[in-house]
């Protein structure tokens, strides 16, 4: 399936309830190229009310740490497992991830990133392992079928523990780096 297709079709699902109740459907955002893709859990309000992943304050933050560590939101991909928003911020249901959890398969299977990063327990858990502990792993890489993978603090987690931020930068210097072995390797090999 090509991107416009897939966009569309995301756009106009109606697979699950969540599509009754959404305002936008937030597909994603950024580089369609991107080495680097980072996934998060769900859409919030703002995000709903905007169409784009991480608009409201966890995203004011993630956007502090890229620009500390140097990243730009244009140069990586930014998306969600669910593409709606559920009620109330509600964790998303595990039926909701499998019905949508296709739109973003097709997202990374045609961006194909070297780097994945998921944004926070619920992504991990859908991505890495069910029983991912955020708490333990998060900056530890594993590598799956060429693509390099981590976890990171969701940035909500960091506006209610700002204790845990210190860890956060930590984790996105070491992803900013691997970013930039990613790019050299490539540029080596040309
Ligand atoms: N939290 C998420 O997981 N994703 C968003 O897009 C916004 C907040």
């Amino acid at each position: 399936m090509d991107w416009n297709t897939l966009e569309e079709a995301c756009r106009s699902c109606n697979r699950c309830e969540l599509g009754r109740t959404r305002t936008n459907c937030v597909f994603g955002t950024g580089s369609k190229t991107a080495e680097l893709m980072f996934i998060g859990e769900a859409p919030g309000e703002q995000e709903d009310k905007m169409g784009i992943p991480f608009v409201g304050r966890a995203g004011q933050l993630l956007d502090k740490y890229f620009e500390a560590v140097g990243i730009e939101r244009s140069e990586v991909y930014i998306a969600n497992i669910l593409k709606c928003r559920p009620p109330q911020n509600r964790d998303p249901l595990p039926a909701e991830q499998d019905t949508c959890i296709e739109y973003l398969r097709g997202q990374v299977s045609l961006i194909r990133p070297k780097l994945i990063v998921c944004l926070g327990r619920i992504a991990a858990m859908r991505i890495i392992r069910p029983d991912y502990r955020i708490t333990l792993e998060h900056g530890q890489w594993i590598e799956r079928s060429g693509v390099a993978m981590t976890a990171v603090y969701h940035p909500s987690l960091l506006l209610r523990d700002p204790r845990k931020r210190e860890d956060m930068l930590v984790d996105m210097k070491e992803i900013k780096a691997r970013l930039d072995a990613v790019r050299a390797s490539a540029s080596g090999s040309r």
